[in-house]
C-alpha cells in the first residue's frame, strides 16, 4: 500500500507580511517548510512526498529538500492561485496506483507522528477520509458587523487541521470537480464522501501571523 503526502506551501503569506512566501519564513534559523518536510520524510507511514511550491520558488524548495536529505520528495510543482488549485497541482503528480494521500499545510510545522498514526489507523477502518480536529475552547458568537446577534452552541462545532488523509480515488475524483473548497475534506464531503474525525493536536497550529511564529519558535526551542 503506497502512501503519498502532498505539502501545500504555495501561499503568499499575506497576513504574515514578510518579503518572501510564508513557506520561507525564518523559523528557528531555517525555512518554515523545513519542519514539515523533515517530519513527513521521517514518518514511518509515508512513502513519497510532493511539494506545491510558491510560483518561482521551486528551485529553493528542491535545494532545501536535498539539504535535508529528503529522498522521499519525488516532485516539486508550482502551486496555484488558491489552496484548492495548489492541491490539484500536487495531486497531478500522484500515480493511479497510490492507495492513500495525505494533504498537509506547510503552514503547520509542528506535525507529530502520533497524529499521522491516528489518521491512517482510522482510515483503514473504511472511511473515504479522516481529518484531525479540535474542540473549541472559547465561546462562539454570531455577529453582524460589530454587534453580537447570538451565541452559537459550540458542542456541535470543531475546527479542522491538517494533514487530512484520504483513500486516493475518493480525493482524486473530488478534487477533479474543480471547486475552490477551503480544505480537502470539503471537496470529498461535497461528493457525499464519508469523513471521520480524530483528535488533532493543539501544537499543530497554523502559522498565520507573527505571534504564531513566535509561539512555535518557542515550542521548538524548548523541545530540542
Ligand atoms: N496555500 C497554497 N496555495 C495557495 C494558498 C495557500 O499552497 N494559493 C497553502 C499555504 O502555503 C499554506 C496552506 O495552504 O500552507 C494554508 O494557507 P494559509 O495559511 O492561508 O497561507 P497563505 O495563503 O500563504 O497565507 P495568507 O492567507 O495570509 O496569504
Ligand atoms: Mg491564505
Amino acid at each position: 500500500m503506497s502512501v503519498w503526502a502532498v505539502i501545500v506551501a504555495a501561499g503568499r503569506g499575506e497576513r504574515l507580511g514578510l518579503d518572501r512566501p510564508k513557506a520561507f519564513a525564518n523559523l528557528g534559523g531555517r525555512p518554515l517548510l523545513a519542519e514539515s518536510l523533515e517530519r513527513l520524510e521521517a514518518s514511518e507511514w509515508i512513502d513519497s512526498i510532493v511539494v506545491a511550491a510558491p510560483p518561482d520558488w521551486e528551485e529553493p524548495v528542491i535545494l532545501l529538500a536535498e539539504e535535508l536529505g529528503c529522498g522521499k520528495v519525488v516532485a516539486v510543482v508550482p502551486g496555484g492561485d488558491s489552496r484548492a488549485a495548489s492541491v490539484r497541482s500536487g495531486l497531478a503528480e500522484v500515480p493511479d496506483d497510490a492507495a492513500v494521500v495525505l494533504v498537509h499545510d506547510a503552514a503547520r510545522p509542528v506535525l507529530d507522528e502520533a497524529v499521522i498514526d491516528r489518521l491512517l489507523v482510522t482510515l483503514n477502518e473504511g472511511w473515504d477520509g479522516v481529518v484531525p480536529v479540535l474542540s473549541i475552547a472559547d465561546t462562539v458568537k454570531r455577529v453582524d458587523g460589530d454587534q453580537v446577534v447570538g451565541t452559537v452552541d459550540r458542542d456541535e462545532l470543531v475546527v479542522s487541521q491538517t494533514p487530512q488523509a484520504f483513500v486516493w480515488p475518493a480525493l482524486r475524483d473530488a478534487a477533479a470537480a474543480g471547486d475552490d473548497a477551503p480544505d480537502c475534506a470539503a471537496m470529498v464531503e461535497a461528493r457525499g464522501g464519508r469523513i471521520k474525525v480524530v483528535l488533532g493536536d493543539r501544537r499543530l497550529v497554523k502559522i498565520t501571523d507573527q505571534s504564531d511564529l513566535e509561539l512555535v519558535e518557542h515550542w521548538l526551542a524548548v523541545s530540542k
